[in-house]
């Protein structure tokens, strides 16, 4: 871990995530920490720099979060936002008035001073506002260097302690140049620009390095980025102490197998042990039409396989997994709760089975990050850019029953949308593109004969998260060649039909 880090204090803003990236993507590690942390702790961590986030609180609720004083003299750079801002007003001595009006969307922002944080910027520029409260009376030493029409005091600061506020976002796209707010913020903090792909690779290794010493450890690997990335790190870090367990399950997408075993095998030389166990999944999935109970099949069979196959393979006091940040912060609870529609389950993430010691290169990254990990370890862009792929694989996209006609016809048809997207260059403007097939049959005509096929429907969605979804406005053309396409070359589908509703209320995947 680098040495410099800013820690973001998280008051439940829904942009909490959003500012330790902003930093981070000025090579500079950031860190979310609970709001009651201490300044003695913050020190303790090498905080060069704090910053207090949003959140729905007002300063004057009875039960208001509030940090810990001694932060603001601790003699390092703090920027609060928003509620950070009005936080940080009240607890000085200043006066947050507490207004009936809402400041939300666009808002023009009057630059007065741009001598540290909006250096090299216009004096005029769009921000984003949400809020209502805002600070009507400064604390000793503040002064105002931006204000709007509803906000007279939309950026403040205390030169000489070092203590800056913001009312509006800088986190977010929509603010006009949010991200050289961030980086000015950043570099008043004086902080090293060592969080780099290079750098995060060469400290993984060597922690990793450390916490083994010659004992073996064992990591399950799927063909995701993470899990793959988790198996070359650790592979880089320990060598053929090493051993990787990938379980074929027989619901794997076109190719699937091949390339990760090139990849992991031929390319990277990794010790791999390859299950085959399609037949005893598709067994186990016969006659079986519920979602959640093939969902609850899978993950049990799942752990059963690797359970006997990891036993056939030596003793293995270490697991490898891929955790990244977003999980870690979620079941530290600093995060809110997610309500779970569906028994998800991952294959890199066997449950935390006691016997095993944890190894969790990605736990301090963010998706986009662990990409740049796998690009500049050298992984292919399949792997690198691959969509998000559900643990129970192809289960999930065949409704009722999984037969083997069933999943050679979403198989085949889902390479095929796959394929035209990356033609076109649609493939990494969208989260996922897939085929989905039921039993519902209808009459399609092949050359002069009736004939009754299954319904297929083509589901395209862009997402930033998963948690919410809109079906992608994919041109006219491309969805008529997938159409041809599908119903040329597959076999047995007479119908191709496109997916147009958003989650919520559907979901992505239909199982
Ligand atoms: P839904 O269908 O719930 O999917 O809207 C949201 C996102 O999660 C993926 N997904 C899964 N991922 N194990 C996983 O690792 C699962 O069991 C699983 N089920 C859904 C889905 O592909 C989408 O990106």
């Amino acid at each position: 871990m680098p040495e410099d880090v800013i820690a973001v204090l998280d008051f439940g803003g829904q942009y909490s995530h959003l500012i330790t990236r902003r930093v981070r993507e000025c090579e500079v590690y950031s860190e979310l920490v609970p709001f009651t942390i201490g300044a003695e702790e913050l020190q303790g961590r090498n905080a060069k720099g704090v910053v207090l986030s949003g959140g729905p609180a007002s300063v004057y609720d009875s039960n208001a979060p509030k940090c810990d004083l001694g932060i603001f003299e601790i003699g390092v750079p703090v920027l609060g936002i928003c509620y950070g801002l009005q936080l940080m007003v009240h607890m000085l001595g200043g006066r947050v008035k507490a207004t009936n009006r809402h400041e939300y969307g666009r808002t023009q922002l009057r630059i007065r001073d741009k001598t540290d944080l909006f250096e090299g910027l216009d004096t005029q520029l769009v921000s984003w506002m949400s809020h209502g409260d805002y600070a009507e009376e400064l604390p000793a030493g503040f002064d105002v260097i931006a204000d709007s029409d509803n906000c007279p005091t939309a950026a403040i600061r205390d030169a000489k302690r070092k203590l800056y506020g913001v009312q509006f976002h800088p986190e977010v796209s929509h603010t006009e140049h949010g991200k050289e707010i961030v980086k000015n913020f950043v570099s008043l903090t004086g902080c090293r620009h060592n969080w780099t792909p290079q750098s995060i690779i060469q400290s993984a290794v060597s922690e990793i390095r450390a916490k083994v010493g010659r004992e073996n450890v064992l990591c399950a690997v799927s063909g995701g980025v993470d899990s793959t990335t988790t198996a070359v790190l650790a592979h880089k870090a320990v060598g053929d102490q090493l051993v990787c367990i990938f379980v074929n399950h027989g619901l794997l997408r076109k190719n699937e197998e091949k390339i990760v075993l090139k990849t992991l095998v031929d390319d990277f030389k990794l010790n791999l042990h390859y299950v085959d166990a399609s037949t005893r999944f598709l067994n186990k999935l016969n006659g079986i039409r519920d979602p959640e109970e093939k969902r609850k099949i899978i993950g049990e069979e799942f752990i059963r396989v690797f359970d006997e196959e990891s036993a056939k393979l030596g003793t293995f006091p270490w697991l490898a997994q891929g955790t990244l940040y977003p999980d870690v912060i979620e079941s530290a609870g600093t995060a809110g709760p997610a309500s779970r529609i569906k028994s998800h389950h991952n294959v890199g993430a066997i449950p935390n089975w006691s016997r095993f010691k944890l190894i969790e290169p990605l736990r301090f990254l963010y998706k986009d990050e662990v990409r740049r990990i796998a690009k500049e370890l050298g992984l292919p862009e399949v792997i690198v850019n691959g969509h998000p792929f559900p643990g129970p694989g192809l289960a999930v996209r065949i409704i009722g029953e999984v037969t083997e006609e069933k999943l050679r016809i979403c198989r085949d048809a889902g390479a095929i949308v796959e394929n035209i997207l990356v033609e076109k260059d649609l493939y990494n403007k969208v989260w996922q593109a897939f085929a989905i097939v039921g039993d519902d049959l209808a009459v399609g005509v092949h050359g002069d004969h009736r004939q009754l096929g299954r319904m297929l429907t083509v589901r395209i969605v862009t997402s930033s998260d998963g948690m919410t979804a809109d079906w992608a406005r994919i041109p006219e053309d491309v969805l008529e060649e997938v159409s041809s396409r599908i119903t040329g070359e597959v076999h047995g589908v007479s119908w191709v039909a496109y997916a147009i509703t958003s989650k919520p209320p559907s979901t992505i995947e239909p199982c």
